[in-house]
């Protein structure tokens, strides 16, 4: 026995099986490292260098390992996988020396974490290999092959992952509109309101934690809702925005049309305000109506931490028709569970006054994230007939009395109520939902719902409550009386499809259910390009059985149809329409509002999971980008 012999190598000496797959694995971390090169090579060329010479390194490798293993390449392949396993964890310890920010440690991702597993099992086989063995193993094909396959299959399905996730990182920087070098084009930020004569009205809006019965809540100005914002029509609105928040953060002005600028969306119309900074939106009131303001940064978090209010615009006279004109907010409270109306907690009712043959109008607005059903709220007001005289701010033709409805609101969209006090007795409103097909499914079961809320105005009996099922629901699509609308009528510059879909799939660089639209997630979803001045038409199919209230920015909504049949009543029109499970919708807007404006849906982790998209207007382009670059995340 001669150690020449203990120290040779040739592969009758070991089993191929063993080797191949040292060479799959090595494979399946060089195809994650190309697929990490776009990413890395966006955020620092070195990096990005780096994978691609180690991905082309690992190929060459796993090629001789296939084809001439060799002792003195197992011990290359140990040593370099070793190094590049340490270098790994220097990066996500302690940070590397070089890059843009040097000696930070890396956040792992699933990537590289796949890729590492690959890493190390190689290198456990390539010292197994290395290791004298006492018996040759002869090589048998069938057997070979019989062993290869789970092998394979592992690999082949970790890689996927690895590389399904790596292309769909969240990316290092997305720009929804980048100025084309040599290509005439208008930056957003000088859409702005031109000055003017407006008498101006000024707001100051600080961004705060605040303790909340018991629970933290982020707050505008220590209250949630964050103060309501009355203006009237034609005023000049500025509006100081504070940020004491520990994370950055800005303010969205949901269905005022207001130019592209003052937007509010994190990383499109501007970069998320930082803690301790300010910014001043500025607009014009031009329309009429209940609306409201919330966050357009990290926006999943920050509605339901509080970061929300209501924004109502008054006729130019100053007033409302309406002796008392109150804003009912839905909302959850920080738990995220309970209903709350205006900050006051289920169980505990909200009280508003009026006397009997006064007029009240009551301004329905619907916070309420809801579960991942999408389902709308179904307030329904018992005690007095009532007419809906406005939907999401834009007033109704010719709108009748009503009795006892549900009246569906998804996030996001608005009710104003009118109505006549009764001579004797109280009027109530309570709070409903409309589940989607899987909570009805979760109620089969006996899960119960949310816990309704309650609205009394005046005082006296109250009106008894039916059992929800049995009152009807309210169906917009023919209600008050038909007129014209300009926009409705069309001709159309174009028809789009919006189709919304839900499933498992690959987003921010994770497995994850994803929500997309025409099969793509947000920010990756193709825009819709539009010119100044043309009507535009969207198609949307929503395959889902979940409700999705689809928003769109800058311009107001004139509906069509509803699952294919036109609308027969009044005009709607609407910045959020509430597509239902397996529902359509046709909708159309004029394309008066140049910029560059998101359309998504209004269920904030569908927005967060991938529903969402832009509007491009031909020639505009943004200076700003979401990502981790910039931190800016409009979902
Ligand atoms: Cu209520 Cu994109 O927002
Ligand atoms: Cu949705």
């Amino acid at each position: 026995m001669h150690t020449k012999q203990k120290w040779s190598f040739s592969p009758s000496d070991h089993s191929q099986v063993t080797i191949n797959s040292a060479a799959l694995l090595t494979l399946g971390a060089a195809l994650i490292h190309f697929a990490v090169v776009p990413e890395h090579l966006q955020e620092y060329l070195l990096f990005g260098i780096f994978f691609i010479a180690v991905g082309l390194a690992q190929v060459a490798l796993a090629f001789r390992l296939f084809t001439a293993p060799s002792r003195q390449l197992l011990v290359a392949a140990l040593v370099s996988t070793v190094a590049l396993v340490a270098l790994w964890v220097l990066s996500r310890t302690t940070g590397l020396p070089i890059g843009p920010e040097p000696w930070k440690p890396e956040d792992m991702g699933v990537p590289d974490i796949i890729c590492i597993v690959l890493e190390v099992v190689s290198i456990l086989i390539f010292l197994v290999l290395l290791l004298p063995k006492r018996r040759p193993v002869v090589r048998r094909l069938g057997r070979m092959i019989a062993g290869t396959i789970p092998v394979v299959v592992l690999v082949g399905l970790l890689t996927s992952v690895g590389v399904e996730s790596a292309t769909n990182a969240m990316p290092v920087a997305f720009n929804a509109s980048p100025p084309i070098p040599g290509q005439p084009s208008t930056s957003l930020t000088s859409l702005v309101a031109p000055p003017g004569p407006q008498p101006v009205k000024n707001f100051t809006l600080t961004a705060q934690v605040k303790q909340i019965n018991g629970q933290q809540a982020w707050t505008y100005n220590g209250t949630v809702p964050g103060p309501e914002l009355r203006v009237t029509q034609g005023d000049r609105v500025r509006v100081t925005l504070i940020n004491h928040l520990p994370v950055s953060t800005t303010i969205h002005w949901h269905g005022v049309d207001v130019p592209n600028a003052e937007d509010g969306v994190a990383g499109l119309t501007q970069d998320a305000v930082a803690p301790g900074g300010t910014f001043v939106y500025d607009f014009i009131a031009n329309d009429v109506g209940t609306y409201w303001y919330h966050s357009h940064q990290d926006t999943a978090n920050q509605i339901p931490q509080g970061l929300f209010g209501a924004f109502i615009v008054e006729p130019p006279s100053g007033h409302v028709a309406q002796a008392h004109d109150y804003t009912v907010m839905l909302h959850l409270d920080q738990s995220g569970t309970r209903a709350t109306v205006n900050g006051v907690t289920s169980g505990g009712d909200l009280h508003l006054d009026a006397r009997p043959g006064e007029t009240v109008r009551l301004r329905l607005v619907n916070a309420v994230a809801p579960g991942m059903d999408g389902g709308p709220e179904a307030p329904v007001l018992l005690g007095a007939p009532y007419q809906i005289v406005a939907l999401d701010g834009h007033d109704l033709s010719g709108p009748q009395l009503l009795g006892p409805e549900r009246i569906p609101l998804g996030i996001g969209q608005r009710a104003d109520l009118v109505f006549t006090m009764p001579a004797h007795g109280a009027v109530r409103l309570i709070d409903t939902n409309l589940p989607g097909e899987a909570s009805a499914f979760q109620s089969f079961l006996g899960v119960p719902f949310s816990t309704n809320e309650t609205v009394t105005i005046g005082t006296g009996a109250i009106p008894t409550a039916p059992a929800p099922k049995r009152v009807p629901l309210f169906d917009e699509t023919h209600y008050g009386t038909p007129t014209t609308d300009a926009v409705a009528a069309g001709p159309f510059g174009g028809t789009y499809p919006v189709v919304l879909d839900e499933g498992p799939g690959f987003h921010g660089g994770r497995p994850d259910l994803v929500h997309s639209i025409n099969g793509q997630a947000t920010p990756y979803v193709p825009p819709i390009t539009v010119h100044l001045g043309e009507i535009v038409r969207l198609h949307i199919v929503n395959r889902t059985g979940e409700f999705h209230p689809i928003h769109i920015h800058g311009h107001i909504f004139s509906v069509l149809a509803m699952n294919g049949s036109p609308i027969s009543g009044s005009p709607l029109h609407l910045d959020t329409v509430l597509v239902g499970p397996h529902e359509t919708a046709d909708v159309a807007f004029l394309a008066n509002n140049p910029g560059i404006w998101m359309l998504h849906c209004h269920v904030l982790m569908h927005a967060a999971e991938g529903m969402s998209m832009t509007i491009n207007y031909v020639g505009i382009t943004t200076p700003f980008e979401m990502g981790s670059r910039s931190g800016n995340m409009p979902e």
